[in-house]
This record gives structure tokens, C-alpha cells and sequence, in this order.
């Protein structure tokens, strides 16, 4: 970090995604970065997959959902999205005359990724009858095809509102679909998208952890394969994950999920004992590379300098308000 000077900087954000500024190493970032929101009545949201110094200086944590409903109701000037693109442009989907800015902006996503616009849209046609449901982990772009988006938190409650003979079309995540068409018994079309970080955990190797600690309580998100979700013993969005091992009388729990949330759980359950499950690989947990792109530096960077800044085509943005605006209405009919 920190290789060219300012100028210099500013000219390769396009290439390098971030502000390559070096920052003093002796400078106190979570008090530099206090100081900046007050001075510039900036938000910062994280979501839970962020390593745990910026989830520490975070005004709010949350979960797809709990970010996309602090984006809606904040009255800052600037909104510091320390989560991934589609968050940060669901963000300004919501307030277009707000800055947004991303620390990183090549913190994309391989779900989003998994559903290029130009062919959803020709998917789409095929199914004219239809209605398009579809997760938030997307490109403006398929939310500007889609009648309503939705979040691993409010899926379940939002299929369910509308009538059981309603045709739907389930985008992007094929895990996420088939758990819901599994809860509901409906038969949603798929499209076929997952998350690379959900799709790696080994089943063996949870078996085996299950074996060496026979009272851990094994918790998973739904964007994981069917296989690990059949040995759950509850499945939900991060925040409900995080919620559930607060609440529970259990005391040990392997966690299905990105690792990051295993901060705030530690967090708020300091005396329970929390296993991330191991991927199908030689690393013991499991890391989102995307949402790890965004640090400590660069978020400070962002704050100093208001770059890199999310912009958006107004045309897209104003088709995919929409969708986003009528979940967060079902959402708040169900106290969600
Ligand atoms: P939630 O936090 O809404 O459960 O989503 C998880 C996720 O994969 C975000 O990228
Ligand atoms: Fe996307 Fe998966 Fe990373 Fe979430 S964890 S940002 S769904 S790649």
C-alpha cells in the first residue's frame, strides 16, 4: 500500500479500484476515522464479513437486510459502505443524492457475477407469465429486471406474499432458491448462480468436526449447497445466525458462514466457543476475497479524500428503486 503520490493516486483509482495512498504508520486510524464522520457527517455501514477492526469502527453492522434499511432511514451526507458493490449500490439506488463511497471498488461478488444482465434478460423471456424474485447479492442491472428483490433474512416471507399459483422466476443464488422452494413447497424457476465462498464448505470435514464436538450446534447461511444445509440445525442470515447463538442455551456452535461474523458472535457470546466450518480446501475457515478487499487504511482513504465515490446510471437506478423499495415494504408489513 501506499506506492505513488496523491495525484498520482487519484488518476489510477479507475485501475486500481482504491486510493494507493501511503498512511502513516503512526497515525490512529480508528480515531482519525471518528473524527472524519463528525466533521463530515459520514455513516459508516458494514456488513458482517468485514475483518472485525472495521466492523469495531462501523456506525452500524448488519446483514443485507439491516444495511439496505439503515441505507433508507440515514439522514448522513455521506454513506461509507464497507460491504461489497451491490451493497454500496443498493445504497445509492436509495439515495441518489447522497455520496456513496466503497472503500474498494473491485470488492464485487461472484454471485452478483454469476448473473449477467444481457442474459438474465433473454432468461427471462422465456417465462413471460412469470414474476422475478431476486436476491440482493446483484448487479443494478438484474434489479432493474426484477419486480422484487430479496435478502436471505425476508425470502422465505416474501415468496409466501404472493399467491401460491403466481409463477416466479428465482435469481441469482440456486441454493437460496431451493431452500425456499423447499420451505414453501412452490416450484420456482432457478437461475443458476451461487456464492463461492457458500459453495466450498466440505461436508466431510463438518461430519468430522460434528464427531469431535458432539454438542456443537451446527449453523449454516442458505447460500450453502442442500447437502450442509440437511445437517443443520438451523439455517439463516447472518444477523439470524448471530441472533440464534445468543439466544441459545447451546454453549458450542460450527458456523457455516464467511468468518467474519465470528467476531461479533465471539462479541456478544464471549463465553461460548464458536468453530468456523473448513472449506474444501487446505485453509481452516473460510474468506469472502471480495468483501476482504476493503481494510482499515482504505476506509480511512475513503473518508479523507470522499473517493473512490459509487456512481450509477440514472436510468438503471431508477428502474431497480423499485423492486428494492417493495421488499422494504413487505419487509416492514411483517415487522421484518
Ligand atoms: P446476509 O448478511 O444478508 O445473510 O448475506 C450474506 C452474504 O453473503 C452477503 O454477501
Ligand atoms: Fe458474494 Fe459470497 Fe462474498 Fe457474499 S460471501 S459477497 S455472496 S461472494
Amino acid at each position: 500500500m501506499g506506492v505513488i503520490n496523491t495525484a498520482a493516486a487519484f488518476e489510477n483509482i479507475g485501475k486500481a479500484g482504491f486510493l494507493d495512498i501511503e498512511v502513516d504508520a503512526d497515525l490512529d486510524l480508528f480515531a482519525e476515522i471518528e473524527r472524519l464522520k463528525q466533521e463530515k457527517n459520514a455513516v459508516v455501514l458494514a456488513h458482517y464479513y468485514q475483518e472485525p477492526d472495521i466492523q469495531d469502527v462501523a456506525d452500524y453492522i448488519g446483514d443485507s437486510l439491516g444495511l439496505a434499511q439503515q441505507a433508507q432511514r440515514t439522514e448522513a451526507d455521506i454513506i461509507v459502505f464497507a460491504g461489497v458493490h451491490f451493497m454500496a449500490e443498493t445504497a445509492k439506488i436509495l439515495n441518489p443524492s447522497k455520496k456513496v463511497l466503497l472503500p474498494d471498488l473491485k470488492a464485487g461478488c461472484s454471485l452478483s457475477d454469476s448473473a449477467p444482465p444481457a442474459l438474465f434478460k433473454l432468461f427471462k423471456e422465456k417465462y413471460p407469465d412469470h414474476l422475478v424474485i431476486s436476491y440482493i447479492n446483484c448487479s443494478a442491472g438484474i434489479k432493474a429486471l426484477s419486480d422484487i428483490i430479496c435478502t436471505s433474512s425476508n425470502a422465505q416471507k416474501i415468496v409466501e406474499s404472493l399467491p401460491a399459483d403466481q409463477p416466479i422466476i428465482f435469481a441469482p443464488d440456486k441454493n437460496l432458491g431451493a431452500y425456499i422452494n423447499k420451505q414453501t413447497g412452490r416450484n420456482m424457476v432457478l437461475w443458476n448462480g451461487a456464492c463461492m465462498v457458500h459453495e466450498m464448505f466440505s461436508l466431510e470435514k463438518i461430519n468430522r468436526l460434528k464427531v469431535r464436538h458432539p454438542q456443537a450446534k451446527v449453523i449454516a447461511h442458505p447460500e450453502c449447497e442442500e447437502a450442509v444445509l440437511r445437517i443443520a440445525d438451523t439455517i439463516g442470515s447472518t444477523t439470524q445466525l448471530l441472533k440464534y447463538t445468543e439466544k441459545s442455551e447451546f454453549n458450542e456452535f460450527i458456523v457455516v458462514t464467511e468468518t467474519g461474523i465470528l467476531h461479533q458472535m465471539q462479541k456478544n457470546s464471549p463465553h461460548k466457543t464458536f468453530i468456523p466450518a473448513p472449506p474444501n480446501n487446505s485453509c481452516a475457515c473460510n474468506d469472502c476475497p471480495h468483501m476482504k478487499l476493503n481494510t482499515l487504511e482504505k476506509l480511512y482513504l475513503c473518508l479523507e479524500y470522499e473517493q473512490p465515490e459509487l456512481v450509477m446510471d440514472e436510468e438503471i437506478r431508477i428502474a431497480a428503486k423499485r423492486p428494492i423499495e417493495r421488499m422494504l415494504e413487505i419487509s416492514a408489513q411483517y415487522g421484518l
